[in-house]
């Protein structure tokens, strides 16, 4: 397929940089990773046959880095889906390969198509016999290039380092995978749920709403002194939790962690303290364990900033701050609430004058392993 890329994708207009440009161009690129896949109730892909994945019984991904959290993501809906699914750093893939049958796909995840360590996975993959395919945003690069069958994200052009438009397009390509998977494995008769697919269609708009009606900045403002941060959520939002962390000590240089919610007793809680805020991002799964978390954290005196939608009072009521998202399909409030995380971070970095577009030792595509 041909995905036209203008010169004035590749300008930062109005904005100050580049990311905060891209985050605001999210409700378009949405719209271009879901056009034309998701009519009638059915998710088809331009370059994939019906059927395709009918013998698929295992998925495994490999990527890096932001890209790693969108495979998660994916991951996660798969399983939900009642299809094994596992996913893998690439750099660690490319060493030691887990046993894959017959009927594993392996899929890397990997904005830019030419990530070293992601393409060493992929060859790995391939030469043990496994069918690959890639999920990139570039025509014609090399992940493209190598694998079987390549599904497109349609992000256009990322200018800014730390990813972020391109996040939320591989969500969303990875949502209407992992549908189109569970629909050629149990048969063609079982349609997409038409819920996700007319809430696809809506988060565009909820991603605007999400960016018109922002606090971030007055968050990353009160909470710009603080000694580090945390991130914690379950299923989906742990993903989302992830990349919270990463975003914020890519761009801002603050020390920032994420960590599945459950976790945080084994050990992370020995980092708590009143000057380490504590997201909280809240989906509306796992409501009540969520709660726990943040009651753990609450009593070691740490602040509390809920990301969640209006439904989820207990958790908005148990936090100290929120950073509201629209109400959407449960599996798609954590994409949205990645866009809250990405302008906490933006603004944390601009308060701290960092260079947000170009962080210090780090490159858009890594090229060597
Ligand atoms: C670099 C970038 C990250 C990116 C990762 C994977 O480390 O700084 O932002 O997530 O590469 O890139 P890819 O192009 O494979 O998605």
């Amino acid at each position: 397929e041909s995905v036209e890329w203008s010169s004035e994708d590749v300008e930062k207009g109005s904005f100050d940089h580049y990311m905060r440009k891209e985050i605001d161009e999210q409700p378009t690129a949405i719209a271009q990773a879901v056009r034309g896949r998701a009519d009638d109730g059915r998710v088809a892909f331009e370059s994939l046959s019906d059927g395709a994945f009918a013998d698929v019984d295992r998925v495994q991904f490999v990527a890096c880095g932001t890209s790693y959290h969108a495979a998660l993501y994916g991951a996660q809906l798969l399983r939900d889906r009642g299809i094994p699914s596992r996913v893998f750093l690439a750099s660690e893939y490319a060493t030691t390969a887990p046993p894959a049958g017959d009927g594993t796909i392996l899929v890397g995840v990997t904005q830019s198509g030419e990530t070293a360590d992601t393409l060493a996975a992929l060859r790995r993959g391939r030469s043990e016999g496994l069918r690959t395919m890639a999920v990139t945003n570039v025509v014609g690069s090399t992940a493209a290039r190598e694998c079987d069958e390549t599904v497109f994200i349609r992000a256009g052009p990322e200018i800014g380092v730390a990813a972020t438009k391109t996040f939320s397009s591989q969500v969303v390509t990875l949502t209407l995978l992992a549908e189109r998977i569970r629909r050629d494995v149990t048969g063609s008769h079982s349609e997409a749920a038409p819920e996700l697919l007319d809430a696809l269609s809506e988060l565009p708009s909820a991603v605007g709403s999400t960016l018109a009606d922002s606090s971030a900045e007055s968050i990353a403002e009160r909470y710009g002194d603080s000694d580090a941060y945390f991130f914690v959520g379950r299923g989906s939002a742990h993903p989302v939790a992830l990349e919270g962390a990463l975003k914020l000590k890519e761009i801002s240089y603050e020390h920032a962690e994420g960590f599945p919610a459950g976790e945080l007793k084994h050990g992370p809680l020995a980092l708590v303290t009143p000057n380490t805020p504590v997201f909280a991002v809240a989906t509306g799964a796992h409501t009540e364990k969520l709660l726990g978390s943040i009651e753990e954290v609450s009593a070691r005196g740490a602040p509390v900033i809920a990301v969640a939608p209006r439904s989820e009072e207990a958790v908005a009521e148990a936090a100290d701050d929120v950073l509201w998202v629209p109400e959407s399909h449960p599996e798609l409030v954590g994409l949205l609430a990645n866009v809250q995380l990405q302008l906490l971070s933006y603004h944390t970095a601009t308060l701290l004058d960092r260079p947000v577009d170009k962080p210090r030792n780090l490159a858009k595509s890594v090229t060597v392993e």
